[in-house]
């Protein structure tokens, strides 16, 4: 979900509506605003897309200094309008809105109900109103009674709060991420810079315990107990029109054509190209006492972490990339010798944020590999190294993908570097390799004919997609971003497990997408004749040189040649591709496919 709030303006509804365009990839099915309108609240939310809702919403609100929004992806309650926040207390002088979940919610509503409240929905924030109506009708300021309502409160949560007889905003944090934006006589609350971003690049991210209090001459962050904290102001790197679609048809293809550029960034000042040594901020020794390696992550975030650890292996490191979701339930060995690299675009998925603090707890070390400066898994872990992609707006990832398995190639020769044998050749002319990615990156953007591969496959009735080594987790990617958006069946298996089982499911209408990365090639062909002999067409993503590969599939997409560690991110490029291009062609909601959320802030 995501939370904007304004103070300062002469008409705060404005920004907060242009704030929840912005942000609309945090969650999509609801959305509504507040704002004071000198003697009291204006509310007005609806359930659909905030597109849709921008006049309705904002012919219900008054002019008004102060104000807050939403926009809403459900985890508790139906996507209606009585579940939209902002949500009201029975005065209908406090208006809330939340992101997180309120563990509590079910005794505290009942305790409050047996009070003589009335509810108007059926979402655990709506506690949060009459908790603070309580307390202000008690005589409490309202930052005053946000605190003790805190207190009271069980889970995660990212609040702001307006009431009808004060001019100011407030806001606080535990779980969820909320940074503010400082402008020139206003200030904001958001979930998300690029909320905030048109209007001010200035921020102070909040911690977990904060409560900010916001006016038009400024704001002061304190902690639960009322004692004033300092938090540095950062200025947010990425610029607005980042945030925005570029001439592009879709926040995606743009993420996907920023890769080069997004790639630079990532490596810039870690790599010594001609040694073919990392420059990483770790000095030497610094991973000296990691004695194994787990990768945690979700999603395409997990295979990323796949990548790392298939790569750690094979240069001698003891690594394990494990499901953050499944991580606490049936971790293998985890203590003091252990290094848990939480790999996580957001910094904010539940899952992961758990599988983090079961690591931390017994004793792990922990790195957050990550795209958000200021996010929670960069702030809870002992260490944070940043993947420096940019913002990313399409829900399915792209850019973050390929610049998160470039700073794990970094990482893992810096552990090869801190651990017991000298990195080999090939560490270095891996390294060596990476500096040329960007560029290589552009060459097959340039050269790429996924589109017209999508457009003969497109319709089918199944897709496969196969890999071997470092080609397999590109393969689940691939699989994943093209179920993702296209809404296909699609799945990735290991290409020698295809005869074990799967192979049941071939037929002359079920594409496969087989990956060759420079590594055990003639097994993966091998492979690719078993489902030719069962009619599927192959389509090969390969390197330049690989005649036989050419020779064998029905169709060839092909990439530069590189150094086998990295082929397959460069093979991955075409993969988004072709997922986006037939994606296009049935219509599908590619930056915001059905059911899906950019971040996922529960369990
Ligand atoms: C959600 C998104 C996925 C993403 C995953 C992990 O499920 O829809 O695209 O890969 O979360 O997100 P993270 O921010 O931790 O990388």
């Amino acid at each position: 979900c995501g939370i904007i709030g304004c103070v300062g303006r002469e008409d705060a509804a404005e920004p907060i509506l242009s704030g929840l365009e912005n942000l609309e990839y945090r969650g999509y099915d609801s959305a509504g605003v507040a704002v004071r309108n000198g003697s009291g609240l204006d509310t007005c939310k609806r359930a659909g897309e905030i597109s849709a809702l921008r006049d309705t919403i904002r012919a219900g609100l008054a002019s008004g200094p102060v104000g807050i929004g939403h926009t809403r992806w459900s985890t508790h309650g139906a996507p209606t309008d009585a579940n939209a926040h902002p949500h009201a207390d029975c005065t209908g002088d406090v208006a809330v809105v939340h992101n997180g979940i309120i563990e509590n919610h079910a005794d505290l509503r009942a305790d409050l109900e047996a009070r003589g409240h009335e509810f108007r929905s059926e979402t655990d924030t709506e506690v949060v109103p009459h908790l603070i109506e309580e307390r202000l009708a008690d005589g409490l300021h309202p930052a005053a009674a946000l605190r003790d309502v805190l207190d009271v409160l069980e889970g995660s949560y990212a609040l702001a709060v307006i009431v009808a007889d004060s001019d100011e905003l407030y806001a606080a944090r535990r779980g969820s991420p909320l940074l503010l934006g400082i402008g020139d006589g206003a200030a904001y609350v958001a979930s998300d810079a690029p909320a905030f971003l048109d209007a001010t690049d200035r921020a102070v991210f909040l911690h977990d315990g904060d409560v900010a209090t916001l006016s038009a001459d400024g704001y002061v962050v304190t902690d639960g107990d009322g004692a004033v904290v300092e938090r540095p102001e950062r200025t947010i790197e990425w610029a607005p029109e980042d945030a925005r679609k570029e001439g592009y048809d879709h926040y995606m293809l743009k993420e996907i054509h920023e890769q080069p550029h997004a790639l630079e960034r990532t490596l810039q000042g870690r790599l010594d190209a001609e040694a073919g040594t990392p420059t990483l901020d770790f000095p030497p020794g610094a991973f000296a006492d990691a004695e194994r390696v787990h990768l945690v992550g979700c999603g395409t975030s997990n295979y990323a972490a796949e990548y790392g650890a298939t790569l750690l292996r094979r240069w001698g490191v003891e690594a394990q990339a494990l499901l953050a979701s499944e991580y606490t339930g049936a971790a293998p060995r985890v203590d003091g010798d252990t290094l848990v690299v939480a790999v996580t675009q957001s910094g904010e998925t539940a899952d992961t944020l758990s599988a983090l603090r079961f690591a931390a707890e017994r004793g792990a070390r922990t790195l957050a590999v990550t795209n958000v400066v200021g996010s929670t898994a960069a702030r809870e872990c002992d260490d944070a190294m940043f993947i420096r992609a940019g913002p990313e707006i399409g829900v399915a990832a792209s850019k973050t993908f390929s610049s998160q398995v470039a700073s794990l190639v970094l990482l893992a020769a810096t552990l090869v570097r801190d651990g017991e044998g000298a990195p080999g050749e090939e560490v270095r002319d891996t390294l060596r390799a990476l500096a040329d990615l960007p560029d290589q990156v552009a060459t097959v953007l340039d050269g790429t004919t996924a589109r017209s591969v999508a457009e003969r496959y497109a319709g089918r009735e199944s897709y496969f997609f196969i890999g071997r080594g470092l080609a397999y987790p590109v393969a689940m990617e691939g699989a994943l971003k093209f179920k993702e958006i296209s809404y296909e069946h699609a799945e990735g298996f290991p290409a020698g497990e295809l005869k074990h089982g799967p192979l049941a499911l071939v037929t002359e209408h079920t594409p496969v997408i087989a990956v060759f990365a420079g590594r055990h090639d003639e097994k993966t062909l091998n492979n690719v004749q078993e489902v030719q002999a069962r009619g599927a067409p192959v389509i090969a993503v390969a390197g330049e040189r690989a005649d036989a590969v050419r020779r064998q599939a029905d169709e060839t997409l092909a990439v530069p040649d590189t150094h086998p560690n990295l082929a397959g991110l460069l093979a991955n490029v075409q993969l988004q591709l072709v997922a986006y291009h037939v994606s296009k062609l049935l219509d599908r909601a590619i930056d915001k496919p059905r059911n899906l959320a950019k971040s996922v802030t529960v369990e």
